[in-house]
């Protein structure tokens, strides 16, 4: 019956309650969140315009909710992210997710987006389409994604004998700590010269002062890596602790792990892992995910092991 299915814009001042609910009858057994995770990526904060969130809405209640971000790549190509999408079980199968879906990919598509990705930006849930939940990849699927590539997060335990490794020694001439004011500069420089993927991530937890969650590792004066961490008090609740209701409140995480390209293959990388996990254990950690990666068995010989599967993918949009 969907004709009684009215879908209107997300108003986020009045809805966010009502998604709350939806997401607890919809994902609350999966991936079920807490409140300061959802209401800080799909309430209040900058970036949530007009037309990037639909709810539908059945007998006055929100049965259904798509919520969408959008940015533009170095060059200039705009491009959407479709960071979630929830239709309430009793309501599923009706169409409820395409209709919600068109609504953003039309929106897009106005915007000039070429592309629309699936589960993607800052403040999104996932890394990708979780693999575990099938209905997730089929509709996405059905909707002409194609995903055909897959990553992973990975955690690692810090609490318990034996679980956090020992720190692993620098070669003389290398010092490695919380980012310090007077290297900031080197730092961006740094990040933008060989990372600049993660400047917005690394800007994003500066701007909120959690300055001392950036770890760098300094030759000298020289900035040579840098890891972007979060801890059980980070203010910006970045991706890596979204999931603190299944894996406990003294979630912390890191990512972003670079070394610059001179300086690799010396075992600087494992180091800088190494000194986010007690970093982490430092600031209260009892877990650290690693969001987003390929890397299995490199972060394996931090004693990470594989959490979760996603799968990525895109759609290219053609304006009509
Ligand atoms: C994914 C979700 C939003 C789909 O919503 P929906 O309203 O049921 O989707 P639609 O009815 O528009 O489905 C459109 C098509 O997608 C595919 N599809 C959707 N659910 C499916 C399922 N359970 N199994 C197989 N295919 C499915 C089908 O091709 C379907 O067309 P059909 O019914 O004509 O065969 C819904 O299943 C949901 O809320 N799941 C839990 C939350 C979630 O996983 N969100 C995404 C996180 S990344």
């Amino acid at each position: 019956m969907i004709k009684d299915v009215v879908i209107r814009e997300y108003r986020p001042e009045q809805d966010v309650p009502a998604v709350a609910v939806l997401w607890e009858s919809t994902l609350g057994a999966t991936y079920p969140v807490s409140s300061r995770v959802l209401y800080s990526r799909i309430g209040y904060r900058p970036g949530v315009e007009t037309g990037d969130g639909w709810v539908a809405e059945r007998s006055g209640r929100v049965v259904g909710f798509i919520l969408a971000d959008h940015d533009q790549t170095a060059q200039g190509v705009s491009y959407g992210m479709v960071s979630t999408i929830l239709v309430h079980p009793d309501c599923q199968r009706q169409g409820i997710g395409t209709r919600l879906y068109r609504q953003v990919e039309q929106r897009l598509c106005a915007m000039g987006c070429t592309e629309v990705h699936a589960t993607a930006g800052w403040f999104r849930f996932w890394s990708g389409v979780p693999a575990d939940l099938p209905d997730a990849v089929a509709f996405f699927q059905r909707q002409g994604f194609g995903l055909e590539t897959e990553t992973h997060d990975l955690i690692a335990p810090l609490d318990g004998p034996g679980r956090l490794p020992d720190p692993v020694n620098l070669p003389a001439g290398f010092t490695f700590g919380s980012l310090q004011a007077q290297d900031l500069g080197a730092l961006f420089a740094f990040q933008q010269m060989e990372f600049a993927g993660w400047v917005p991530s690394m800007l994003k937890i500066l701007a909120e002062g959690d300055g001392a969650n950036i770890l760098v590792l300094k030759q000298d004066v020289t900035v040579v890596g840098s890891i972007q961490t979060y801890t059980p008090s980070s203010k910006w609740r970045g991706p890596n602790v979204v999931w603190e209701r299944l894996l406990g409140e003294c979630l912390g995480g890191y990512g972003c792990v670079g070394v610059a390209r001179a300086f690799r293959g010396q075992g600087l990388g494992l180091a800088l892992c190494v000194g986010a996990m007690h970093h982490i254990a430092r600031n209260g950690g009892t877990c650290c995910l690693i969001d987003w990666t390929n890397l299995l068995e490199f972060y394996k010989k931090t004693g990470a092991v594989d959490w979760r599967c996603y799968k990525r993918g895109s759609k290219r949009l053609v304006k009509e």
